[in-house]
């Protein structure tokens, strides 16, 4: 396992972080306390220090499994929890990115974890109600608090990140380190506004599924899932997302290794930021994942997954790179065309 800096912070993370979502099974979709700690041993075993959890996830079973699995070991761990979604049904104000909730929802989290601090606290996903200034203030607290060293932001419109970071920036706040975005093979719409607005700020690039759902492993290219787990799967499970799956498939068989480390690597090399988080109901499924340390995708594979798996970036920027604007924007006095995207 290698380590990146956490966008421009100084903090050291793995190259692939765990994801806990799977620690418990009250969703139906995880690992009981055995095999979540068979999980977790492994990923620290292989060199992991940097795990995502949630106050939601699994109804608090994930946070409460990983502060007994890191015991007295806490301080090395790089432990990353959310907040935004709701913990408890019965209050309006146990959901939302506002004070009162960021406040509650990161001491019930740090209560669960039985530590006195996060090392990234993410703004789990944007309500639309409560202001930049609000949430940026209340975050910046937080961590004058010492209650979290880092914040960061998943499932936000890339407008509004690049409205809380510049706001942050001027008023002296804290400002994000890191965007956690749904970001696969078969999932690429980030690359037109939040990868770019990422990049401008320095921040991490964190990719949840990047599997899709377990799409990519291949399981499915010829065989559906049993019906019981395919509501969550279904608006994934179609042509275009099998065609790629197999796509997959066939560059790993002709590599030697599996089709779960193409996908990872085909994210990993599309930017140094880039730190997948990898999901696991299992010590072989986490196995299979953490194979892709150890070698790259060469040049041709990576241009055959990018064909097969591409979208339309739509307005403004493929009219912004159409030869016409091209033309009025870059034409020096010979008419030669300077490419926009050479010149960035
Ligand atoms: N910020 C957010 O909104 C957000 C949202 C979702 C997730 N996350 C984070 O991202 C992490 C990963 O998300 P995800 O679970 O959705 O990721 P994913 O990559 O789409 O799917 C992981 C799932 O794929 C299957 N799988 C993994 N490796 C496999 C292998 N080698 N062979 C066959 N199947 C395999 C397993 O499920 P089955 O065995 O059940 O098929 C596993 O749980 C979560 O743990 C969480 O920390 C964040």
């Amino acid at each position: 396992m290698k380590y990146k800096l956490f966008g421009k912070t100084g903090l050291r993370v793995a190259e692939i972080c765990l994801g806990a979502m799977t620690f418990g099974e009250e969703w139906g979709t995880g690992a009981n306390k055995q095999d979540s700690k068979k999980i977790f041993d492994a990923y620290t075993k292989a060199g992991g220090n940097f795990i995502d959890t949630a106050n939601r996830y699994t109804e608090g079973t994930s946070e409460r499994f990983l502060s007994e699995f890191m015991g007295l070991d806490r301080d090395r761990f790089v432990i990353a929890s959310k907040y935004s979604l709701y913990d408890r049904r019965d209050d309006i104000n146990a959901a939302g990115n506002h004070r009162k909730n960021l406040v509650r929802s990161v001491e019930g989290t740090l209560k669960r974890l039985n530590t006195n601090y996060l090392d990234i606290l993410w703004l789990h996903a944007w309500d639309g109600t409560t202001t930049p200034e609000e949430v940026m203030r209340g975050l910046d607290d937080v961590i004058r608090a010492g209650k979290v060293h880092y914040i960061a932001v998943s499932d936000t419109p890339a407008w509004v990140v690049a409205t809380c970071n510049t706001l942050a920036e001027l008023r002296g706040w804290s400002s994000f380190a890191g965007l956690q975005i749904e970001y696969s093979l078969i999932q690429r719409t980030p690359e037109r506004d939040l990868i770019p607005m990422a990049k401008n700020f320095g921040m991490a690039i964190v990719p949840w599924s990047p599997l899709g759902a377990g799409i990519l492993t291949g399981k499915y290219n010829n065989q559906l899932p049993q019906q019981s787990r395919l509501t969550e799967k279904s608006a994934k499970l179609n042509e275009k997302n099998l065609t790629i799956a197999r796509k997959v498939s066939e560059i790993a068989n002709k590599l030697g290794v599996t089709a779960t480390q193409v996908a990872l690597n085909w994210l990993r090399q599309q930017h140094t930021q880039v730190i997948p988080v990898v999901g696991a109901r299992n010590i072989d499924q986490l196995n299979d994942s953490l194979g892709c340390v150890s070698f790259t995708l060469p040049a041709d594979a990576m241009q055959e997954l990018q064909q097969i798996s591409a979208i339309e970036l739509g307005f403004p920027h493929d009219f912004l790179a159409s030869p016409g604007v091209q033309d009025v924007m870059f034409a020096d006095f010979k008419g030669n065309l300077i490419n926009h995207r050479k010149l960035s």
